[in-house]
Order: C-alpha cells, then structure tokens, then sequence
C-alpha cells in the first residue's frame, strides 16, 4: 500500500503562483504530500482561484482590525486542525506570526523567500540585490523560525543577475526558480529526507546536490 501523504496547508496573501506549483507537484503519484487546505488572510487574493480550480478546500481568515494577534492566530489553528494538517507552507504569506506560533509548527513550517538567505531578508529583495551589486541571486526556502526570513535551509536555487536587469525582470527570473525549488523542499520535507541537526538540514540520502539547488545560467 502507498504511504499516506502528509496532508499540507499553503498560507497565502496575494498571487498564489507558487502555491499554483505546488499545487502541480502534489499530482504526482509518488509525490509525498497533499495540499489539505489553503488559507488566505487577503480575501481577494487571486491564488484563491487556484485552489478552487483543483478543487483544495480553501479559507480566509483575516486579520480584525484592533483584534490582537493571538485571535487570528486561533482562528487559524482551528482551521488547521479541522483540515488535520501536519506541514506548512508559507508562499507569499505577508504575516509575521508570534513565536509561540512558530514554536508550535517547529521543523514543520516552511518559508520561501526571493534571495539567497541570509542576503537580503525582507522587502525589495531584488532591489537590494541590484544596489548591492551581487553577480548571482535566487531563493531559498527554509524551516521558520521566529526571526523574520531566517531558520534551517532546505533548498536554494540560483539565477545570474543580467546587465541591464531591473527589478522586475530579475523577480521574473527569480520566480521561475521557487517554483521549482519549492516543491523540491516540501518534497524532501513530506518524505521526511530532510532533517533539521543542529539547526542546518540534512537530506538524507542525498549524494550528489539536489538538482533544482543550481542552475544554470540558460534556466
Ligand atoms: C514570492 O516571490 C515569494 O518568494 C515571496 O512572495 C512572493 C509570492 O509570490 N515570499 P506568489 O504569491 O507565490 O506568486
């Protein structure tokens, strides 16, 4: 008999591209994670049609004005266990959650962000890579820690920064890439090939690096 798939919920707040490849991924049979639920905390953000598209019981909690955090974080926690779910992704997710939320999904929420951690954490990524002059930049997905954009690295993928590139064309560049990085990572996650030791991951059985880790100048 196949191995249950871990049953997954993706946070998002806007576009859902990533999501949409993640999405695409789980369709593989062997593939060891579903997508549960999806929960937006936007509720006009355009992913959502991706998750009505396939047919993923999605929901909105959003965040009430004045109410404090820790009632949107309860309110998504019933949704999470509602849906039994046991990982998270983060993609596109524009919310900091407390630490004792974090705490709580330690080693089993994931986070992508659109540079090579630890360069260049927050907003304007691509901005900053430009104004600093970096020849290669990417994304990474990690484990989240209470910290915005750090914890334990599960996938890097890299992109060359181009003469003439604005900002957008090296986010284009760049999103090509997560979304091939971002299924990899959950992947290795769900299959439980990546561990967390000392707060670096390993990937079990690994021999050679992850093929969706470097890229070449032409992806
Ligand atoms: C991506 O660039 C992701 O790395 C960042 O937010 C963006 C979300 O894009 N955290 P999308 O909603 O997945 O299209």
């Amino acid at each position: 008999m196949a191995e249950a798939k871990r049953r997954t919920a993706v946070l998002i707040s806007g576009r859902g591209s990533n999501l949409a490849a993640l999405i695409a991924a789980t369709k593989g049979e062997s593939y060891p994670a579903e997508i549960a639920l999806v929960v937006s905390d936007k509720p006009d953000a355009a992913g959502l049609a991706y998750a009505r598209q396939a047919k993923i019981p999605a929901s909105v909690v959003e965040r009430r004005p004045a109410a404090a955090k820790t009632e949107f974080e309860e309110r998504l926690d019933g949704e999470l266990k509602e849906a039994g779910v046991e990982l998270i992704c983060l993609a596109g997710f524009m919310r900091l959650l407390s630490g004792e939320f974090v705490e709580r999904w330690r080693d089993r929420m994931l986070n992508i962000h659109p540079s090579l951690l630890p360069l260049f954490p927050g907003l304007h990524t691509h901005q900053q890579a430009l104004a600093a002059g970096v020849k290669v930049h990417g994304a990474t997905v990690h484990f989240v820690r209470a910290e915005m954009d750090s914890g334990p690295i599960i996938a890097q993928g890299a992109v060359p920064v181009l003469p003439g590139d604005t900002p957008d064309r090296l986010a284009a560049r760049v999103l090509r890439v997560e979304h091939r990085i971002y299924p990899l990572a959950l992947g290795l996650v769900a299959g439980g090939r990546a561990k967390v030791i000392g707060e670096r991951v390993t990937i079990e059985g690994a021999r050679a690096v992850p093929r969706a880790t470097l890229l070449s100048p032409s992806d």
